[in-house]
């Protein structure tokens, strides 16, 4: 049987960091308020001209280092963002220059904070029917750039980022399943409401902002991510004892600690980064899973759950034996 594994990580987070201080000095916030209702305590910027693509290709290089592949050996390039350098070409056909491939289809997928768990979804399909043996799979944001600093609301929440994956054919175990959803009827809860071909004025002006219902958007995330959790373990009858690692993302502390709680699961067996990163959208979870990769708190053949949700919405998770 061939399975998709992750065989390299990478993550890469501008150097440029903001903390919740700092955001004192913009909007009518407190340090207290942010890190109780969200648990965040910074978060890193890109600075002016440094793009989506350029933090993709910092992540990519490193999850190719650490898969010890060829970048050659590359046949499939999936990039998650809602913040594209470009409207065309893809910010994967950009990348993909950048790495100096040439002719393995590369495409963008837009999910917003599930893009990265819908980029794996079809990466793996990609593997199994055999149209692909490595796969680089991407998330990468700059989502400061679609931030109102005068909304409070808001702009304390997000950060920029970006985290990689190689997936590998092989025979060995590796991603068991994987579980994607949308439903378009929630967009006025969370939202960037406008864009080329409906009320461009408003791009023209630079007004293209994040616009949120925090609170509806909350109580939602908490009951979807529930959901996936118990359709997850039930198509792989699994317990929720046998989790080792949930990597969620990372949108707000009390969201990530109400899908532990769900799973009966100690946060010390939880990776969260959103203290550090913000939430980073399509990179918050593959950026999650390099850290405790790296730091060693990963380790080889643990049971790994990943989900997220975020606009649209959408959402999803996958099963992975690592
Ligand atoms: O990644 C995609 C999915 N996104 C999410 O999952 C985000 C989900 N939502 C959340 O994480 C939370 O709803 C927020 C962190 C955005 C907000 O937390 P909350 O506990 O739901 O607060 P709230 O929106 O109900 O606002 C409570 C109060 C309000 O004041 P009043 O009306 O009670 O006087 C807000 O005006 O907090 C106020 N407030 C702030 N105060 C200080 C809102 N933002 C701030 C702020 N600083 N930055």
């Amino acid at each position: 049987m061939t399975y998709a594994r992750i065989t390299g990580t990478g993550g890469y987070l501008p150097e440029n960091v903001m903390t919740n201080r700092d955001l004192e000095k913009i909007v009518d916030t407190t340090d207290q308020w942010i890190q109780e209702r969200t648990g965040i305590e910074q978060r890193h910027i890109a600075v002016e001209g440094q793009t989506t693509v350029d933090l993709a290709e910092a992540a990519s290089r490193k999850a190719i280092k650490a898969a010890g592949i060829d970048t050659q050996d590359i046949d499939l390039i999936i990039m998650a963002t809602s913040t594209p350098d470009k409207i065309f070409p893809s910010s994967a056909c950009i990348l993909q220059a950048r790495l100096d491939i040439h002719g393995c289809p590369a495409f963008d997928i837009q999910a917003v904070c599930t893009g990265f768990i819908y980029a794996l979804t079809v990466a793996e399909k990609f593997i199994k029917s055999g149209s692909s043996k490595k796969a680089l799979v991407v998330g990468s944001e700059v989502f400061s750039r679609i931030l109102n600093w005068e909304d409070r609301g808001t702009c304390v929440l997000f950060g920029d980022g970006a985290g990689a994956v190689i997936l590998e054919s092989s025979d060995e175990t590796g991603i068991l399943s994987t579980h994607i959803h949308a439903d378009g009827q929630y967009e006025d809860l969370l939202l960037v409401p406008c864009g080329i071909a409906d009320d461009y004025d408003r791009v023209k002006a630079g007004r293209a902002f994040i616009e949120m219902k925090g609170n509806e958007v909350f109580k939602m995330a908490v009951n979807t991510l529930g959901r996936i959790v118990d359709e997850t373990l039930a198509a792989n009858q699994m317990m929720k004892s046998d989790i080792d690692w949930l990597v969620p993302h990372q949108a707000n502390t009390r969201i990530i600690a109400a899908t532990a709680k769900k799973l009966k699961m100690s946060m010390d067996q939880v990776v969260v980064t959103v203290n550090k990163h913000g939430n980073t959208s399509a990179a918050s979870v593959p950026l999650a899973l390099d850290v405790a990769v790296r730091d060693g708190r990963i380790k080889s053949n643990e049971l790994l759950l990943l989900e997220a949700f975020g606009g649209g919405f959408t959402w999803g998770s996958v099963l992975l034996r690592f």
